[in-house]
C-alpha cells in the first residue's frame, strides 16, 4: 500500500515541487487556503474544523506542513496573524496528527537566527529578530517535543513556478525584462536552494523515517546580489540593470539576518541527500532551450 501524505499549501513555491516529487509512489492529498479551480482542496490551517475534517477523512501517515505567511514584513504588520498561520496552524496539525497517527515535517528557515553567524548548523542557538522568525520558530518547538515529528530548515527558495508571488526569480527575471533597474542587498548572505531538491530531500526523510531537526540548503553560499546576477546571466538579461543596495539603506521593517544560510552536512551523512550549486539548480528550473 502506498504511503499517504497529506500536503498544505500545496500551491506555494515549494509545495508545488513537492507535490510532483511526492506524487511517485505516494498517495497524496493536496490541500491549499484558496485553491480556486486547480483541483487542490481548500483547507485553512489556522481552522480547527477544517485541518481535523482534512486529515480524519484521508488518514494520512505523514502531514508535510509547506503552508506559512511567507511575506516577512507581512508577518511584522500582522503579528496576530502571523502568529496563526505559522504556529498556531502548526498546533491544528499536530493535534490532527495525533488522533490520526500522522507524523508531521515541518518546513522552518534559517531566519530562526539572528544572523551575526552563519552558516548555521543544526546545534547552534536560534535568537530570532522578527515576527516571521519568531513564530517559526514557536512552531518548531511544538514539533520537536514529539520524537517522531520532522522540522527541516530551509532558506531563499527558488523554483520553477516563476510565476509564483513569492519568487525571487519572477521579481529579477520581469524587472530586468521591463528595463528597470532594481538594487539587490550585497550583505546578506544564503544558500539559495532549488525546490526540487528540498522536495527530494523531504521525500528521503519520509523514506527513511526521519525525526528531529535537519537543515538543508543549496551548495553555494552567495550574497542576494550574487544570486541576481546568476538569474540575470542565465536569463541572458543584462546584469548591468542590477545595482547593490545594503540592508541598512534598504530599510525593511522587519529585521533581515545578514550572514545566514544553513550548513546541511547532518542530513547529506544521515540521509544520503544532495544539493546542488545557483547555476545548477537554475539551469535545472529553467533549462535551456
Ligand atoms: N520562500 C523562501 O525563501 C523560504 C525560505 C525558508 C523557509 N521557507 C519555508 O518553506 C515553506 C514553504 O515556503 P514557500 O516559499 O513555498 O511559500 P509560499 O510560496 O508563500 O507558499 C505558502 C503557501 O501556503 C499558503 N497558505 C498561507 N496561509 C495559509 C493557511 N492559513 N492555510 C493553508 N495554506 C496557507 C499560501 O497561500 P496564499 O498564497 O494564498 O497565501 C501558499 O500557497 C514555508 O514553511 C516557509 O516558511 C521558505
Amino acid at each position: 500500500m502506498s504511503t499517504r501524505v497529506l500536503i498544505t499549501g500545496a500551491l506555494g513555491q515549494l509545495g508545488l515541487a513537492l507535490a510532483q516529487v511526492l506524487s511517485s509512489g505516494m498517495d497524496l492529498l493536496l490541500t491549499d487556503l484558496e485553491p480556486g479551480d486547480s483541483g487542490v482542496a481548500p483547507c485553512d490551517i489556522t481552522s480547527w474544523e477544517q485541518v481535523k475534517e482534512a486529515v480524519r477523512s484521508f488518514k494520512p501517515q505523514y502531514i508535510v506542513n509547506s503552508a506559512a505567511m511567507t511575506d516577512v514584513d507581512g508577518n511584522e504588520r500582522e503579528p496576530e496573524r502571523a502568529r496563526l498561520v505559522n504556529t498556531v496552524g502548526v498546533e491544528h496539525l499536530l493535534a490532527a496528527g495525533a488522533e490520526a497517527g500522522a507524523r508531521l515535517v515541518q518546513v522552518s528557515t534559517d531566519y530562526v537566527f539572528d544572523g551575526t553567524a552563519g552558516p548555521y548548523l543544526e546545534s547552534d542557538k536560534p535568537a530570532p529578530l522578527s515576527v516571521y522568525g519568531r513564530t517559526k520558530l514557536e512552531a518548531e518547538r511544538l514539533v520537536l517535543e514529539g520524537d517522531a515529528h520532522l522540522v527541516i530548515r530551509a532558506n531563499v527558495l527558488f523554483g520553477p513556478d516563476i510565476e509564483s508571488r513569492a519568487s525571487f526569480v519572477h521579481w529579477v527575471v520581469n524587472s530586468l525584462e521591463e528595463g528597470k533597474q532594481i538594487r539587490v542587498v550585497d550583505d546578506q548572505i544564503n544558500n539559495p536552494t532549488l525546490t526540487t531538491n528540498l522536495a527530494e530531500a523531504i521525500r528521503k526523510a519520509l523514506e527513511q523515517g526521519a525525526g528531529g531537526l535537519y537543515h538543508y540548503g543549496g551548495l553555494e553560499f552567495a550574497s542576494r546580489y550574487d544570486f541576481a546576477l546568476k538569474i540575470a546571466q542565465h536569463f541572458n538579461l543584462p546584469v548591468e540593470g542590477i545595482a547593490t543596495i545594503t540592508t541598512k539603506e534598504l530599510d525593511q521593517l522587519a529585521p533581515r539576518p545578514l550572514k545566514g544560510g544553513l550548513i546541511c552536512s547532518k542530513m547529506k551523512m544521515e540521509l544520503n541527500v544532495t544539493n546542488s550549486n545557483i547555476s545548477e539548480g537554475l539551469s535545472q528550473a529553467f533549462p535551456v532551450s
